[in-house]
């Protein structure tokens, strides 16, 4: 196997994890959805920090990333100002953020879980209701159905976008169903349109999972604008991370208020402290959160930029190989933001090629598994295998591939090479 002279790529913003180096060859350190693995002090090779900032790694000679001199720059001030929550910084990333996405409003919370339970609440969502929402999704979307004691009722996905289809939703609508709740998954934007008429045809909310691909647009409009109100997530493999965060977007003020409210307790704007005025939850995201998720979103072009030219790289190399796999499409109309790169495997050893590839150290995940098929989800609804035959497919055959900020042409090169060929063997 070929040795790569990039033996430390690091992490800037912790400065111990300077004294950690990778292991000698890059191949070994390729993991997909953004993790890297590194040796720890004591030699043994460990996830840094369970799933690092990709952003972060310096590869060879090429620093192919910004540094972080403004995460460093806002954090500090964030500490020398003593104000650790509730302050500036969360103001002005909200502002940023807004701004970014084109909503009137945005409110920082402390995860996108968070987020979506508070959309939840805001849409007024309560026991007895059906939302509609996607098989294929990370189980958060739909276990925010359930905190309200309300029913998910899953619409089976376009097996292009991976995102739900419109003619499935309509058949799921019934006299129960509030709302559905959109996700735009991998970095593409579900089929708004469609979805849109029959929110109005049948009086339902539109509330959007948009954790996944901020930035991503449909005909020229954001995800995150279409629905009354949208969740952002900011966990390290996302677009722009504050390590643990989310973010709700709306045009709606009197929902801004509430979420405002919800994130700290109950409390309203001008309450005195002592006193709140609804049951609320502490979901705020705290200053330092906050100052790390500024300096991301007004480096938010550079960062989409290089996902962009990490997945065009991949599509370069494996396109002519449609036969052995499904890479990627981006639907008419549609930009992508790629969250992951995600090619569906024709051959069905998919254990098989993930060991084979492992060999070849190169690292790969099976992606995503479906929500229903959960065990809580099929002890909870009794749903079986084939109940959602598409999104299972996908779930079935979905391969994550490496995918960080500084991957090089030439290490996706030889990752491409080597899937290839054990697929061509295969
Ligand atoms: C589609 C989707 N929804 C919701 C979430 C939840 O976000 P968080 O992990 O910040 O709670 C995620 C993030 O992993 C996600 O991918």
């Amino acid at each position: 196997m070929k040795k790569y002279p990039i033996a430390k790529p690091y992490i800037k913003i912790k400065k111990e994890w300077k004294r950690l180096t990778f292991s000698g060859d890059l191949r070994n350190t390729l993991m997909p959805t953004n993790s890297i693995y590194k040796k720890d002090v004591s030699g043994e090779t460990v996830m840094a920090g369970g799933i690092t900032m990709p952003v972060f790694a310096k590869v060879g000679d090429t620093l192919m990333i910004p540094d972080f001199a403004k995460e460093e720059k806002y954090v500090l001030e964030v500490l020398r100002s003593g104000v650790l929550s509730i302050g500036s910084k969360v103001e002005a990333f909200e502002k940023k953020f807004a701004n970014f996405v084109g909503t009137k409003y945005a409110c920082a919370v402390s995860s996108g879980t968070a987020g979506l339970h508070l959309v939840m609440i805001g849409a007024g969502i309560g026991p007895g209701d059906e939302v509609i929402t996607s098989p294929f999704s990370f189980v958060a979307s739909a276990n925010s159905i359930l905190y309200m004691g309300a029913k998910p009722v899953f619409a089976d996905i376009d097996p292009v976008t991976y995102n739900m289809d419109p003619v499935k939703i309509e058949k799921k609508i019934t006299k129960k169903t509030k709302a559905i709740l959109v996700v735009h998954i991998f970095g593409q934007a579900a089929d708004m349109v469609p979805i849109m008429k029959l929110a109005k045809k049948y009086n339902l909310k539109i509330i959007e999972d948009a954790c996944e691909s901020l930035g991503a647009t449909h005909k020229g409009k954001k995800v995150g604008t279409f629905g009354e109100s949208s969740v952002f997530a900011f966990y390290p493999n996302k677009q722009i991370t504050t390590g643990e965060g989310g973010m709700i977007v709306t045009n709606d003020k009197k929902l801004d208020k509430l979420f405002r409210s919800l994130r700290n307790q109950g409390r309203s704007e001008n309450m005195q402290w002592l006193d709140h005025e609804r049951l609320g939850y502490n979901y705020r995201m705290d200053e330092l959160s906050a100052a790390v998720g500024l300096a991301q979103i007004e480096n938010i072009d550079f960062l989409l930029r290089e996902r962009k030219r990490v997945a065009e790289f991949y599509n370069k190399f494996l396109s002519p190989y449609q036969d052995l796999l499904q890479v990627p499409e981006i639907a008419d109309f549609n930009t992508h933001t790629w969250f992951v790169y995600v090619v569906l495997l024709k051959n069905k050893n998919r254990d098989e090629i993930i060991r084979q590839l492992a060999n070849k150290g190169v690292a790969t995940k099976p992606y995503l598994p479906s929500i229903h098929l959960f065990s809580f989800y099929k002890e909870l609804f009794g749903y079986k295998e084939g109940d959602f035959p598409v999104s299972e497919n996908v779930s079935n055959r979905g391969l994550a591939l490496p995918f960080y900020i500084g991957l090089k042409e030439s290490d996706i090169k030889y990752i491409c090479e080597k899937l290839v060929k054990i697929l061509s063997n295969g």
